[in-house]
């Protein structure tokens, strides 16, 4: 009958609507990938094995690569597979300033790194492909210097506690920019965050800039890393003795 079917058609189009209107959201996230800069993340090994509660053997003693990271997209093609291949001449630098601190012989944090943030931020000619990516990457790392800069700064591992405050202005002193410094908050027994990553923003022509404005949706990191309370923070020597980085240190070969 004429008016019922009219119903149903109204009623399925209310329908529609509405579920429109709810997956809104979910359709943005996933079709939108849009983002406005890239974040160079440094974490330190010694924290990133507390996180983990893994017993590493032998962390790095100096920060190395966690990612680079377009700051609001994430799996942006889901088709581009990472492929070792492609970072073969890249791998000496790879092991030794972009390593997974928790299992150092497998590449699979390549892998997720590349397929998380690496397809968005190859929407940049400049980062189009793994080798740029990631040799992109391992340079800005070698540029920017942060073990020496923390080094020159004076800020060592130490059974002594630091002012996030006093880290973030002596980094913005020698960058010109803001840094973000990231914790792992204390778990019940401790009384103190534990330093975590540094990051330093870059502009999408890969320029320094400020990691702070205002942005109503932060960037997911690590689920249990957050940015640093105001107030002391513990930045946990490294289990072997030796502390900072030895001059002696070899340069990344490209
Ligand atoms: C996704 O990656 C594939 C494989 O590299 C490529 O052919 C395709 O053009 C990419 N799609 C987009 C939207 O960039
Ligand atoms: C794992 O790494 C260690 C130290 O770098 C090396 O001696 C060993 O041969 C590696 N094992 C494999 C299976 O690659
Ligand atoms: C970065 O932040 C500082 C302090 O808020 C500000 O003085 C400076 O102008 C900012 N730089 C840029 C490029 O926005």
């Amino acid at each position: 009958m004429k008016p019922r079917g009219l119903h149903s058609l109204l009623l399925g189009s209310l329908c529609v609507a509405f579920y429109c209107l709810c997956h809104a959201d979910n359709f943005l996230k996933s079709g939108n990938h849009e983002w406005k800069k890239l974040i160079m993340v440094h974490h330190w090994p010694a924290t990133v094995c507390k996180e983990i509660e893994n017993e590493c053997t032998e962390p790095p003693d100096y920060w190395t690569i966690h990612g680079l990271w377009p700051d609001k997209a994430e799996d942006c093609n889901g088709s581009w597979h990472f492929n070792l291949d492609e970072i073969k001449d890249l791998l000496p630098a790879m092991k030794e300033y972009w390593p997974d601190v928790v299992h150092p012989n497998r590449s699979h944090f390549w892998k997720h790194e590349w397929e998380k943030h690496g397809t968005c931020a190859a929407q940049l000619d400049s980062l189009n492909s793994e080798k740029k990516y990631f040799g992109t990457s391992l340079h800005l790392y070698e540029d920017l210097d942060l073990n020496s800069m923390l080094q020159k700064l004076g800020i060592r591992p130490s059974l002594n506690y630091y002012q996030i405050s006093d880290i973030k202005d002596a980094l913005a002193s020698v960058y010109g920019v803001i840094p973000k410094v990231q914790c792992l908050p204390p778990k019940q027994d401790e009384d103190v965050q534990l330093i975590a990553q540094i990051e330093l923003c870059l502009t999408k022509g890969l320029q320094l800039r400020n990691c702070s404005e205002p942005e109503p949706h932060p960037p997911a990191s690590s689920p249990t890393l957050s940015v640093c309370d105001e107030g002391p923070a513990f930045y946990p020597p490294p289990r072997r003795a030796q502390v900072g980085l030895p001059n002696s240190r070899k340069r990344p070969v490209f």
